[in-house]
């Protein structure tokens, strides 16, 4: 599938008929170019991937294996849910990989942001070949490649996608269903596959995952406290109807302490930041401001509920002058 491009005058998939249309024709393509080969994918669990695994699933069964690696930078339940969705109720063949202390082994001490995206681009590579090459008779890799990806890359935006960095014996042909779609047609035929909403309408989440929120040194317990914050946000967003509205919303644990009292006595802990962010293009965006009564109320739950913070900040800073993440 090479440079296969979206018509200028492709009607844009707004509805299920129009989705299940796309799906039909996609199920026929992918037969016909993959055969009775067997095709890989990285599955993290983003919408992209997520789709294009839930196509590829209808289109040839067990000839897709899908590769779910943690690296121990996803968000809480995120791993569960990808086995739940894919291996237990689509019957999928997934690989699931524990490769969390892979990578926190890796980045204990790395401090400079850019490194440690590095760091983690670098050994998810490594690790997805390395299952790779335990695998026979793969010839094709699936990819969630969709339409901006193309646009910006060739526009010089952004070097596209995961397949260039993969070592020279892993010469596998692509395989890109999603790859002429937008992402809210993506969601759709989300939608139309039966994947769960909370999955299809996920907002936006970065590679390097808590690893950015959790500035400088990641450690395991300042992550854990990023990762026990970020599920209590998003469920109280769930519970408040905010899901779904306010583009991107998450928590950071930054690396200083500051006195409080816990249990009476004086503690010295860390400060959680909660940012949620508007946006429509992601290179100018507002801050959210939430009812004061929320806030109130996740402070009193991140401090009560999260080990080792007792503080909570919020962010009131749009884009520019701050970026979204915090590194
Ligand atoms: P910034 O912080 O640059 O973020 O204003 C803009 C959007 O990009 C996401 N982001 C990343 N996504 N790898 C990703 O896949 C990264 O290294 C990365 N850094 C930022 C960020 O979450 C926001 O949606």
């Amino acid at each position: 599938m090479v440079d296969i491009r979206r018509p200028d005058d492709m009607a844009r998939i707004t509805t299920p008929e129009l989705a299940q249309a796309f799906i039909d024709e996609q199920i026929a393509l992918v037969k016909e170019q993959v055969g009775d080969k067997k095709v890989l994918l990285a599955l993290s669990g983003g919408v992209d991937s997520s789709v294009v695994a839930a196509l590829l699933i209808k289109a040839i069964g067990d000839q897709l294996v899908c590769v779910h690696v943690n690296h121990g930078l996803l968000r809480k339940g995120e791993p569960e849910q990808v086995i739940e969705v894919f291996r237990n109720q689509m019957k999928a063949n997934l690989i699931y990989v524990d490769a969390v202390d892979r990578f926190l082994d890796l980045l204990a001490g790395v401090t400079d942001p850019e490194q440690k995206r590095h760091i983690i681009g670098e050994e998810f590579i490594n690790v997805f070949a390395d299952e790779a090459r335990k695998l026979d008779g793969i010839e094709f890799l699936a990819q969630g490649t969709i339409w901006p990806d193309i646009l910006e890359s060739e526009a010089g935006i952004k070097a596209h996608h995961n397949a260039g960095g993969l070592p020279e014996d892993l010469n596998f042909e692509l395989v890109e269903p999603v790859r002429i779609l937008f992402k809210d047609e993506v969601r759709v035929v989300g939608d139309q596959l039966g994947l769960p909403a909370g999955m299809v309408y996920r907002q936006p989440f970065p590679g390097p995952g808590l690893g950015v929120r959790c500035p400088g040194a990641i450690t395991r317990d300042r992550l854990e406290a990023v990762r026990e914050s970020d599920a209590i946000l998003r469920e109280e967003f769930a519970k408040n109807g905010l899901e779904g509205k306010v583009w991107q919303y998450f928590t950071v644990v930054p690396d200083f302490k500051s006195t409080g009292i816990t249990d009476g006595k004086r503690s010295f802990e860390w400060p959680c930041i909660i940012r949620a962010i508007n946006t429509t293009d992601v290179v100018e965006c507002t801050v959210e401001h939430l009812d004061p009564a929320l806030i109130d109320h996740l402070a009193q739950r991140i401090t009560t509920e999260v080990e080792g913070v007792n503080r909570v900040l919020y962010d009131f800073t749009p884009k520019p002058p701050a970026t979204v993440e915090w590194e």
